[in-house]
C-alpha cells in the first residue's frame, strides 16, 4: 500500500515537474511542439504556435459550425487570413480532435473518434519538434536541426515569399469565402513548362490564362525551360523559369505579402497594411474577370455592367442560386428528341461561348450555317461572324460564355419554339461572388463536393460524355485533343476568330539595321538608351530605342517587353515590337511627329496655344490613370517630365519611356531605385525620404508638369528668392504665390500668373482648375495629392 501510494505520489510530482517544464518551454518557445506534445482544439485560443516575429500563428481555426482545420495564419491581418491548412477537405470535431507529435516523428491529426484526419510522412524518422518559423514555413525538425518536413512542399491556395513553387506544387483556389474545400480554379505548371491558370470543373477542363489567343512566346513566356521552378521574393518580385516575371506595385522590402488564386478564378498578388490589418491588392493575373474560364458556370454568361455578372441566356435558369459555378439548366430537354420543327435561333449579340466547337467552317453563308446546327441536334448554338468571310462555329457545348461589345460576331442559341423571348435579349446579371453568408449555407454540401474524389480532367469529359451519348462526345473530345496536339493550344482557337489585339512582333537585328539606314537619325537620347528613326519595309515609320548596358541581362530585358508590349492607350506611345539577339536588344515604337514637350513649351521658336496646352493636361492625366488604375497600380512610370511627354500630329500628348521602373529597382539589390529613376525638379519628396514608391509619385511630376504648361516655364529651375538670400526653385516660389491668393474671390492674379506669350488668350476656367490642380500634386504629404483618376474626372469637367 505504501509502496503504491509513493509511487502515485512521486508520479504525480514527476507529472507536476513535466507539466512545469512543459509551459516553461513553451512559454520560452511559442513557435515550438516538442515531441510528445499536442495542440488540442478544446484549447483554440491558446494551444498556438506563434513564429518569433509573431507574423504567423498556426493552430486550430473553427469555420461554421463545429469544423477546424489545422492552419496557419496572419497574426497580424484584420480578418484572419489563411494561408496554409493541413485537412482543407476534412475539418475535424470542435472536441476531442488534437494534433500530435508522436515519439515515432509522426505528426497526425485526429478527429473525436480518433480517426486521423491527416498526417505527414515522416512515421519512423527522428523528428523531434514541430517549428512554425517566421516566413510562415510550418517545419518538422530532428535534434540536429534538420528539417524532414516542411509545409511549404505542400501549399494549398497562397504561396508566401520564399517558398518554392515547382512541378509538383498547385495551388488550388477555395470553393468560396470561408470554405476551405477545393474549388475549380487551379494554378500550376502545366505539360508544357508554363505556368497556367486552369478552370477543371466537374464537366470541363479549360486553360484561361496567360492569354489563349496568342501562343506561349506571344504571352512573353517560354516552354523551353524544363525547371518548373517560381519564387517570390522579400520585394515582391515572382520569378518563374518561364519567364512569368512580376512585381508588386509596392515594391520593397518589409512588406508582408501573399500570393493567392482566389475562389473567383484570379491569381493576386496582396500586401498587408500594419496599420490597418487589411490587404490591398498589388499585382493581379486577369484583367477582365470574363475571361476567367467556368466563372458563370455551364450555359451561364458572363457580362459587363460594367462589374462582372453572371446571366443566363433565355430558356435557361441557375441552377443553384448560390453558386455560379454550377450555371444556367436548360427549361427543355434534350433536342434530340424534337423534330427539326419544334426549334428556333434566338440571336444574342456580341455574345461568344469559348471552344466546344463541334465544327467550323470559314466563307459560309449564314443559312447554311444555321442549317448546319438545325441538322445536327446536339448543335446547341452556332456563332456567325459576319465582318469579313463569313465564319460558321457549331457548338456542342456551351461553356465560357461572355458578352463583349468587342466581339465581332453573334451567338444563335437554339431554343424550342415554345419558349417565348423577347427581341433583343437582355442579359441581366447578377453577382458571381458567393458572399460569406451563403458561402457557410454550403458548407455540409460542398464537403461532399470536395471529397467525391481526385479530379482528373480526361475522366470528367468521359462521365459527362455518357450523358449525352458517349460516341459523339468522345468524337469531339478527340477532335480536339488532335486539333491541339496538331497545332499547340494557341492555333485551336483559329487564328482571327478572336481579334488578336496588336501586330506587335519581333523583329531581327538586320530588320532594324536597314530601317534605321544603320541608325543614323537620332531622335532622342533617353536614361535607358537612344532613340532612332526608321522605316519599316511596309513603310511604317518607327521610333527605333537601342537599350543599353543594364538591358542586355535577357531577364531585365524581357520583364521591360512583357509590361510594355501589353499596353495599348491613345495617350501612351505604342510599341510595335522588339529585337532580342545576343547584345542587340531594341524596342520598336511608334514614331510621334512633333517631338517632346519641352521643345514645344520652353523654346524660343516654337509655341503652343492655350487649347493644345490644356488637350496635353488632360491627355497626359488620362495616359497615366490608365497606367495606374486600369493597369491595377502596378504600373508607375516613374519619370513624368516634358521630355517623356511627346506630341502628335494634332498635338495630342503620348507618354514614353513607362514601364522603365521595374527595371531599375531591380539593378540595384541595394534599392537605390530613387537615385537611378526621376529627375530632378519633378522629383516627388519620398524618393529622397526611403518611402515606399507609390503611384504618387507620377501624381507629383505630373503636377509640376501641369504647372509649367500654365507658367510656359521650367519651374524646376533655381532662382533666387526676391529679398532673400537662399536659391529656391521656381515651383516652390510659384507655389507659395499662388497658396496666398488661391482663398480670394478674385480671379485677377490669374492674368499675372500665366504665361505672358499667350496674350491674355486663354480660358480663366481652365487655367485656375489646371493651377488648383497642379498645386494639389505636389503637396508634400502624398496622401493629400489625388489620384490621376481624379485628375482626369476635373479637368474633363472644364473641358470645351
Ligand atoms: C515527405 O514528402 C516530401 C515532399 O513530397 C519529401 O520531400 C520528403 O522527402 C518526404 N519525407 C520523407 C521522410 O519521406
Ligand atoms: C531555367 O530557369 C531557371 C530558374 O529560373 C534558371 O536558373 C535557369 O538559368 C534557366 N535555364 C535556362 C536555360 O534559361
Ligand atoms: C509593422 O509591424 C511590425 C511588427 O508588428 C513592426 O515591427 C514594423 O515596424 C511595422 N512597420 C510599419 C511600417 O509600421
Ligand atoms: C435588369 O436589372 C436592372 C437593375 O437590377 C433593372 O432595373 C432592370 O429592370 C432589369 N431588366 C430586366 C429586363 O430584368
Ligand atoms: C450576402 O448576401 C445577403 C443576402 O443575400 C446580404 O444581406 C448580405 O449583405 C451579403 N453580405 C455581403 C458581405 O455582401
Amino acid at each position: 500500500m505504501r509502496s503504491q501510494s509513493l509511487i502515485s505520489l512521486s508520479s504525480t510530482i514527476f507529472l507536476i515537474v513535466v507539466s512545469i517544464c512543459f509551459s516553461l518551454s513553451s512559454s520560452r518557445n511559442p513557435n515550438i511542439l516538442q515531441i510528445h506534445s499536442s495542440l488540442a482544439v478544446e484549447n483554440h485560443d491558446s494551444d498556438l504556435l506563434i513564429s518569433l516575429d509573431n507574423s504567423f500563428t498556426c493552430g486550430f481555426y473553427g469555420l461554421g459550425e463545429n469544423a477546424y482545420y489545422l492552419s496557419i495564419w496572419f497574426t497580424n491581418s484584420k480578418d484572419r487570413t489563411v494561408v496554409w491548412t493541413a485537412n482543407p477537405d476534412k475539418p475535424v470535431n470542435g472536441k476531442g480532435s488534437r494534433i500530435s507529435l508522436l515519439r515515432n516523428g509522426a505528426f497526425v491529426l485526429t478527429d473525436i473518434d480518433g480517426a486521423i484526419a491527416w498526417e505527414t510522412n515522416t512515421t519512423n524518422t527522428n523528428v523531434r519538434r514541430a517549428e512554425l518559423l517566421d516566413n510562415g514555413n510550418l517545419v518538422l525538425k530532428d535534434s540536429s536541426g534538420k528539417i524532414l518536413w516542411q509545409s511549404f512542399d505542400f501549399p494549398t491556395d497562397t504561396l508566401l515569399p520564399h517558398q518554392q513553387f515547382t512541378k509538383s506544387n498547385k495551388l488550388i483556389s477555395r470553393l468560396g469565402r470561408g470554405n476551405y474545400a477545393a474549388g475549380n480554379f487551379i494554378f500550376h505548371y502545366d505539360n508544357d513548362n508554363v505556368l497556367r491558370l486552369m478552370y477543371d470543373g466537374p464537366d470541363i477542363s479549360s486553360v484561361y490564362w496567360p492569354n489563349i489567343d496568342v501562343d506561349v512566346f506571344q504571352n512573353l513566356r517560354t516552354n523551353y525551360n524544363s525547371t518548373r521552378i517560381a519564387v517570390l521574393d522579400d520585394m515582391g518580385r515572382f520569378l518563374s523559369s518561364d519567364r512569368l516575371d512580376f512585381t508588386a506595385s509596392d515594391f520593397g522590402f518589409g512588406i508582408k505579402r501573399r500570393l493567392t488564386i482566389d475562389y473567383d478564378g484570379n491569381l493576386r498578388l496582396y500586401s498587408l497594411n500594419n496599420a490597418t490589418g487589411l490587404w490591398t491588392i498589388t499585382w493581379e493575373a486577369v484583367r477582365q474577370m470574363c475571361s476567367v474560364h467556368g466563372i458563370c458556370g455551364r450555359n451561364g454568361i458572363c457580362v459587363y455592367q460594367p462589374e462582372p455578372k453572371c446571366s443566363c441566356p433565355p430558356g435557361y435558369e441557375m441552377a443553384d442560386q448560390s453558386n455560379w459555378n454550377r450555371g444556367c439548366k436548360p427549361w427543355f430537354s434534350r433536342f434530340c428528341s424534337m423534330s427539326q420543327m419544334q426549334v428556333k435561333f434566338v440571336k444574342i449579340q456580341h455574345v461568344d461561348f469559348y471552344g466546344f466547337d463541334s465544327s467550323f467552317s470559314f466563307q459560309s453563308s449564314f443559312e447554311s450555317c444555321k442549317n448546319k446546327c438545325l441538322e445536327d441536334c446536339e448543335c446547341q448554338a452556332f456563332s456567325y461572324r459576319l465582318t469579313g468571310e463569313g465564319r460558321c462555329y457549331t457548338k456542342a457545348e456551351l461553356f465560357n460564355g461572355y458578352k463583349s461589345p468587342n466581339f465581332p460576331g453573334s451567338i444563335f442559341l437554339k431554343l424550342p419554339s415554345t419558349v417565348e423571348t423577347s427581341e433583343p435579349i437582355i442579359l441581366n446579371g447578377t453577382n458571381y461572388k458567393c458572399n460569406s453568408s451563403e458561402s457557410t449555407k454550403t458548407l455540409e454540401t460542398s464537403f461532399a463536393y470536395g471529397s467525391r474524389g481526385k479530379k482528373v480532367r480526361w475522366v470528367y469529359l468521359y462521365s459527362f460524355a455518357s450523358a449525352i451519348g458517349a460516341i459523339e462526345m468522345l468524337l469531339i473530345v478527340l477532335g480536339w485533343w488532335l486539333l491541339l496536339r496538331k497545332h499547340g493550344l494557341p492555333d485551336m482557337v483559329e487564328e482571327g476568330y478572336r481579334l488578336i489585339s496588336s501586330q506587335f512582333r519581333k523583329f531581327t537585328y538586320i530588320e532594324l539595321n536597314k530601317a534605321t539606314k544603320n541608325f543614323k537619325e537620332e531622335l532622342g537620347k533617353g536614361a535607358s538608351g537612344n532613340v532612332y528613326k526608321g522605316v519599316l519595309e511596309d513603310e511604317r515609320v518607327v521610333a527605333v530605342k537601342k537599350l543599353g548596358d543594364a538591358y542586355q541581362i535577357e531577364e531585365v530585358f524581357w520583364a521591360e517587353v512583357s509590361i510594355i508590349g501589353k499596353i495599348n492607350h491613345m495617350n501612351l506611345v505604342r510599341m510595335w515590337g522588339f529585337c532580342s539577339e545576343p547584345s542587340h536588344r531594341l524596342l520598336v515604337y511608334e514614331y510621334v511627329q512633333n517631338l517632346s514637350l519641352d521643345r514645344n513649351l520652353f523654346s524660343e521658336n516654337r509655341f503652343l496655344g492655350w487649347q493644345e496646352r490644356f488637350e496635353v493636361a488632360l491627355g497626359t492625366a488620362k495616359g497615366l490613370a490608365y497606367l495606374h488604375h486600369e493597369c491595377l497600380e502596378w504600373v508607375i512610370h516613374c519619370d513624368v517630365k516634358p521630355e517623356n511627354i511627346l506630341l502628335d500630329g494634332e498635338f495630342k500628348p503620348k507618354i514614353s519611356d513607362f514601364g522603365l521602373a521595374k527595371l531599375s529597382q531591380r539593378d540595384s539589390k541595394n534599392s537605390e531605385f530613387s537615385r537611378i529613376r526621376g529627375t530632378k525638379g519633378y522629383m516627388a519628396p519620398e524618393w529622397a525620404l526611403n518611402l515606399p514608391i507609390t503611384a504618387k509619385v507620377d501624381v507629383y511630376s505630373y503636377g509640376v508638369v501641369i504647372l509649367e504648361l500654365v507658367k510656359g516655364i521650367r519651374l524646376s529651375n533655381w532662382v533666387v528668392e526676391d529679398g532673400e538670400e537662399h536659391e529656391t526653385t521656381e515651383l516652390t516660389k510659384f507655389v507659395k504665390v499662388v497658396k496666398r491668393i488661391l482663398p480670394s474671390e478674385d480671379l485677377g492674379w490669374i492674368e499675372s500668373e500665366v504665361d505672358t506669350r499667350l496674350n491674355g488668350e486663354f480660358s480663366r476656367r481652365q487655367a485656375q482648375k489646371m493651377v488648383e490642380i497642379g498645386i494639389l500634386c505636389v503637396e508634400e504629404d502624398r496622401s493629400k495629392r489625388p489620384t490621376m483618376d481624379s485628375i482626369v474626372q476635373a479637368l474633363l469637367e472644364c473641358e470645351e
